[in-house]
């Protein structure tokens, strides 16, 4: 992709869409930004006319649906927005041989094992959230220039999720989900880096190491000073909704020589960076 292409983005007011619209307007691209308000990818007919009348090289969709609790219970809103709209958005991408950008979740996997999940490894999604994910993955995977990355345990300057621990007294995280909290920024960067080498399929985007959630925000207490009691509890001692997968670690190592890096750094060099800047 040159440097002046133009950029359609989707969901450009969600925590990912921020950073990757703060991304692209610093690297040279042509922006186009639409929010939900300006188009629901869930219409079909103005996902349609709205990529057609703009001719975009790249269509990257932020948008999603991610409560992933609300989703057991609305169904037909999840499907609608993760299953469906990616396939009208890469239609839509095909029909003008645009390269097509669409997320997914490390939640595909159920969790088990103790080693990272590779691309080619089997989907088995454990709530309905994740069910869609996937769906949506799979729809956009039959056009041949899709681009999907699974990420996981988002943050990002706009919707950050740290400070809020410094007004409670006891705090009790996961301390038996394994995972890495991940800043947008750096997705955001490894898709421009991915779009520079033409890059399609399925990428994990992931940090060298990973950690449970009482690890981060052990971290996290740390970092910023922060008195809270952290009561570490178990995926069992809960009763959400949506059940939680245990060990959902990405593999990097498919990303990481795509993009010719030896590994993708380790999260708290991430993590500390964002705190500092609070
Ligand atoms: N956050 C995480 O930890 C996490 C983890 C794994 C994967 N992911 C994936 O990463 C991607 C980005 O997630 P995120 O955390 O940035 O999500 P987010 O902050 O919830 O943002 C999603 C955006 O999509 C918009 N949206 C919802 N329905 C829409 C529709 N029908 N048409 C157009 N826009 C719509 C939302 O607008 P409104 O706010 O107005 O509804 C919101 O601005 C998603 O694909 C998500 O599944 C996220």
């Amino acid at each position: 992709m040159s440097k002046g292409s133009k950029i359609l983005l989707t969901g450009s007011r969600g925590m990912l869409g921020w950073d990757l619209a703060k991304a692209l307007k610093g690297s040279g691209y042509e922006l186009l930004e639409f929010d939900r308000q300006h188009l629901d990818i869930t219409d079909r007919t103005r996902v349609f006319s709205t990529v057609l009348e703009h001719k975009p090289s790249v269509v990257i969709n932020a948008a999603a649906y991610t409560n992933v609790d609300l989703a057991e219970s609305e169904r037909d809103q999840a499907l609608a927005i993760n299953a469906m709209a990616p396939g009208y958005l890469a239609e839509a991408c095909s029909e003008i041989v645009a390269t097509f950008v669409h997320f997914s979740t490390d939640q595909v996997f159920d969790g088990s094992g103790e080693t990272p999940w590779e691309e080619e490894d089997k989907p088995n999604p454990s709530n309905y959230y994740a069910y869609t994910k996937w769906l949506g993955e799979q729809t956009a995977l039959k056009y041949s220039a899709s681009l999907i990355l699974r990420v996981q345990w988002l943050y990002g300057e706009h919707k950050e999720r740290f400070t809020a621990l410094k007004n409670k007294e006891v705090f009790t995280p996961f301390a038996d989900q394994w995972g890495a909290p991940t800043w947008t920024k750096h997705v955001a960067e490894s898709v421009l880096r991915l779009l520079e080498k033409r890059a399609s399929g399925l990428f994990h985007f992931a940090y060298d190491d990973w950690a449970t959630w009482y690890d981060v925000f052990q971290f996290v207490c740390q970092k910023l000073g922060y008195r809270t009691q952290l009561v570490p509890k178990k995926i069992a001692d809960v009763h959400l909704p949506a059940s939680r997968p245990r060990f959902c670690v990405l593999s990097n190592r498919k990303l990481a020589s795509t993009l010719g890096m030896s590994g993708m750094g380790r999260w708290k060099v991430a993590l500390g960076e964002f705190l500092s800047k609070l």
